[in-house]
C-alpha cells in the first residue's frame, strides 16, 4: 500500500491511470506504472487546495471543471523536472560555436540573409538560452546580424526565474570564470545576467504539445531541445520532433541532449558528424530532390 505524506490520500490504480493519461495528453510527459507514488506525492497538495476529498474527485476536476485548463497549467510546475545549468554539455557547444554557426553564417550570407533565429525549447530557468547568447555575443561573423534567441517552457515557475535572471551556485558548475566576470554581476544574494545578454533573449510560455503555438513561433535556424523529450514516450517524442522538423528552415539544426537520439523515432533528419559532436540537421531541399 502507498501512503501519501501530505494528505493521507492514496490513488487507486484506476485513478492513477486516468490522471496520468490526462497529463500525458496535455503535455507528453509519461508516468509509467512505477511512478504512481511519485505522482501521488506531487499532486497530494492539490486535494485540500481545491477542497476535494480524494483523487477520483481530482480526476473529475481535471476533466470537467471550468478551471481545469488553469489547474493543468499550474500542476506543470510540480510535475516537470527542471534541472539545468550554464554551459551544459560543452562538447556540443563547441560544435555549435566552432562548426555549426560558421556554416550557417556562410550559407545564409551567400543568400543575402543576415538573420539567425534560435529556439531553446524546454529552457527551464533560462541557463540554456543565456548560454547561447553569451556564446554568440562577441562572434565577429555575426556583426550586423539580427540574432533572435527564444526560450520557452511549459512551467510558469521556471519562466519567472528565467525572466528575473538571477542565479546561485548550482547553475555555475560548468561556467568558466571569464564568462562570470564578463556577463554577471552580484545581485540579491546571487549573480544576475547583464542586460545586454538578457536583451538578446525572449522568454515565453509554450507547451510543446500545442501545435498552433509552435507554428506561430515561425521558422528557426536552430533548435536546442536538450533533456526534455527524455520524459516523453515514443509517440510523444515523434510528435514533437516532427513539429521541430516543420519549424526548422531547410538545413536547420536540432540539438538534443547527449543521451537522446532519434533512432527509431524518425528518419526526417540527417545525423551530421562534426569534429566536436554529432548533430541532427533538416536536410536541404535540394538534397531531397526538391521535395518538402
Ligand atoms: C531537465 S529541463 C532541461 C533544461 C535545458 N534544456 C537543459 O538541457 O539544461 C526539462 C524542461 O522541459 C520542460 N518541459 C517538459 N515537458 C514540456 C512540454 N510539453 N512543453 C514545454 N516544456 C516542457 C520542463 O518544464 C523542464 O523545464
Amino acid at each position: 500500500m502507498t501512503l501519501s505524506l501530505d494528505t493521507g490520500q492514496t490513488m487507486s490504480d484506476d485513478e492513477f491511470r486516468i490522471i496520468r493519461d490526462s497529463i500525458y495528453s496535455h503535455c507528453g510527459i509519461f508516468f509509467d506504472d512505477d511512478s504512481k507514488y511519485l505522482l501521488e506525492k506531487r499532486l497530494a497538495r492539490r486535494l485540500p487546495a481545491l477542497s476535494l476529498n480524494n483523487f477520483r474527485e481530482y480526476y473529475h476536476f481535471l476533466k470537467y471543471d471550468r478551471n481545469k485548463d488553469q489547474e493543468m497549467m499550474d500542476i506543470m510546475d510540480v510535475l516537470t523536472t527542471n534541472e539545468t545549468y550554464f554551459f551544459r554539455e560543452s562538447f556540443q557547444l563547441s560544435a555549435f560555436t566552432d562548426e555549426v554557426i560558421p556554416e550557417l553564417i556562410s550559407v545564409k550570407s551567400a543568400r543575402g540573409d543576415r538573420t539567425l533565429r534560435i529556439w531553446s525549447a524546454g529552457c527551464s530557468t533560462g541557463e540554456e538560452p543565456y548560454t547561447i547568447a553569451m556564446l554568440l555575443r562577441d562572434m565577429p561573423g555575426l556583426r550586423g546580424w539580427k540574432v533572435e534567441i527564444i526560450g520557452t517552457d511549459i512551467s510558469q515557475r521556471v519562466l519567472q526565474h528565467a525572466r528575473r535572471g538571477v542565479y546561485t551556485k548550482s547553475s555555475f558548475r560548468a561556467t568558466e570564470e571569464r564568462y562570470i566576470k564578463r556577463f554577471f554581476y552580484e545581485y540579491d544574494g546571487g549573480l544576475k545576467v547583464t542586460d545586454d545578454i538578457r536583451e538578446m533573449v525572449t522568454i515565453s510560455h509554450l507547451n510543446l504539445f500545442d501545435k498552433i503555438r509552435m507554428m506561430m513561433l515561425g521558422k528557426m535556424d536552430l533548435i536546442f531541445c536538450r533533456n526534455v523529450i527524455i520524459y516523453f514516450d515514443l509517440a510523444a517524442k515523434k510528435r514533437v520532433v516532427e513539429e521541430f522538423h516543420r519549424s526548422l528552415n531547410d538545413g536547420g539544426f536540432l540539438l538534443l541532449g547527449h543521451s537522446e537520439s532519434l533512432m527509431n523515432v524518425t528518419t526526417l533528419f540527417t545525423l551530421r558528424h562534426f569534429k566536436n559532436d554529432m548533430i541532427y540537421q533538416r536536410p536541404e531541399r535540394s538534397a531531397l530532390g526538391g521535395g518538402s
